[in-house]
């Protein structure tokens, strides 16, 4: 991937959206305070929701939808969170809901950060009074600028993208100044988190951009060591699978899941000769060792190649290898889990979402990468002794709600997990409901 960042001043024409948005987002302050003032607070006032977001068609109707629809309809789950209140910013549509025009945007495996907006703005988590909140939501898609050459995300814009986010939040409103945005949530759901590029060693040189040091960080990715990248406050977050694609699956799959004809699973990319970029093989040639050694096993259903049905691969099969890419963390953690087959995780130093609600240990295997070379007979040897234990514990149905994002907040789901977890450091909140 090629992203290269403008670290530099940003256009005056920027600086001119930047004011005019400054100006609205004022307006629509003022008509928010005054409406509230106006309507009493059992009737909860959506105009500074309406205001911006008034052109966007679709979507917004659908948002706005939801946001009147959930105060009666979801006591039970704020009441779980300690009475956790978070108020949501509305930027300007540019900076989240513009994206959406392709439909991909909030449906391949960075989309936690469509998911988790789209959650809490129709939840009863959330709060239109920003002085009653304990986190601040800074809702901006930056996973979603798709490469028209790979198809990848190109993320060399997030940067610029979030810091005129951060300028407009903390001049419109007094908020971010007040804790030098220590209560703000941010979304970094793609490769190395917080440093913004795809590539380790470029996002370890580049580090966490200085604005976002103090703030909260929701991200995939995760090490149980020491990393630039993760030098910050953070929550792990699954990657976003699609509950209704996998519920399509499911169906499908439903009645033959007890028939599990494939041993062991992997499709994805595995280099035959990997390159050397920048002192670095793909997958530390974890991938390339699997495929080499095993390509030839039948007990081994090893595939190259894209293929859009994979997930009803992962339904017929007992171990799914889980090998890093890049980075440690994969889509296929989430997909396995979801279909009953058993997580092979060959990641060292890989840190897991949620670890109290999901207990890892007890639903997959974790296989050294130095160890892939005995595979067949690590795998042989659980089947002889704790493989249905593991299948049982599988089952717990508690295991992949912890995992998928809705887009209504449900109990125990992806996004409540998420405000578990916040609600763990209330004491960061101007609000310290902790005390
Ligand atoms: C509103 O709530 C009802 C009852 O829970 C639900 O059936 C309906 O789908 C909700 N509508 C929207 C737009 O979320
Ligand atoms: C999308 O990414 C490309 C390539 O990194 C960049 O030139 C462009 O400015 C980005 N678009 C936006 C709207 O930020
Ligand atoms: C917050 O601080 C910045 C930088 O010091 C300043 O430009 C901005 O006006 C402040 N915001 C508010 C709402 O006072
Ligand atoms: C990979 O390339 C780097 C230079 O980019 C070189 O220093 C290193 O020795 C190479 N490693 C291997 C195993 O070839
Ligand atoms: C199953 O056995 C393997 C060793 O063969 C062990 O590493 C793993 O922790 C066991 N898992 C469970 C859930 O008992
Ligand atoms: C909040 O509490 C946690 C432990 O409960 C502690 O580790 C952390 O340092 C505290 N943070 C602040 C800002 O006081």
């Amino acid at each position: 991937m090629s992203t290269h960042l403008n670290r530099h001043g940003r256009s005056t024409s920027d600086h001119r959206i930047i004011k005019y948005f400054r100006w609205l987002l004022w307006i629509s302050l003022s008509l928010y305070f005054l409406s509230s003032y106006l309507i009493t607070h059992s009737t909860k006032s959506t105009s500074l929701f309406k205001t911006t977001m008034k052109h966007n068609s679709v979507v917004s109707h659908a948002l706005l939808d939801a946001a009147t629809n959930t105060s009666s309809t979801q006591p039970s789950i704020s009441s779980g969170l300690g009475g956790l209140k978070i108020y949501v910013y509305d930027l300007p549509s540019k900076f989240n809901i513009d994206w959406l025009s392709n439909e991909r945007c909030s449906n391949h495996l960075f989309a936690a950060e469509v998911a988790i907006h789209r959650a809490l703005v129709s939840s009863a988590v959330r709060t239109l009074d920003p002085w009653e909140a304990d986190f601040f939501f800074v809702p901006v898609y930056v996973s979603c600028n798709f490469s028209t050459v790979n198809g990848f995300p190109a993320i060399g814009h997030a940067r610029p993208l979030l810091a005129s986010a951060v300028e407009l939040v903390s001049s419109a409103m007094p908020f971010w100044n007040r804790s030098q945005g220590s209560d703000h949530v941010f979304v970094a759901s793609h490769d190395y988190g917080a440093c913004f590029h795809a590539m380790e060693d470029v996002a370890i040189a580049d580090g966490i951009p200085e604005f976002l040091k103090k703030s909260i960080i929701l991200q995939t990715f995760g090490v149980n060591y020491k990393h630039r990248c993760q030098d910050v406050e953070n929550v792990l977050i699954p990657p976003y699978i699609s509950p209704v694609k996998l519920q399509s699956m499911l169906g499908v799959a439903g009645a033959t899941t007890n028939e599990r004809d494939i041993w062991v699973f992997f499709r994805g990319k595995m280099e035959v000769n990997p390159k050397n970029i920048s002192g670095r093989f793909y997958s530390k040639r974890v991938r390339t060792d699997i495929w080499r050694q095993f390509n030839d096993n039948p007990k081994f259903y090893l595939r190259r190649h894209r293929f859009d049905g994979y997930q009803s691969e992962i339904a017929r099969s007992v171990f799914c290898l889980c090998p890093l890419g890049w980075a440690p963390w994969s889509p296929r953690l989430v997909e396995s889990v979801a279909l009953g087959c058993v997580p092979v995780i060959i990641a060292d130093g890989i840190r897991l979402p949620f670890p109290t609600t999901v207990r890892w240990s007890e639903i997959s295997l974790t296989v050294p990468e130095s160890d892939v070379g005995n595979l067949d007979d690590i795998l042989e040897h659980v089947a002889a002794t704790n493989l249905s234990i593991i299948q049982r514990n599988l089952r717990d149905p508690s295991k992949t709600r912890a995992l998928m994002f809705n887009d209504q907040l449900q109990r125990g789901d992806a996004t409540w997990q998420v405000l578990n977890a916040l609600s763990q450091k209330l004491n960061r909140s101007h609000s310290n409901k902790s005390q």
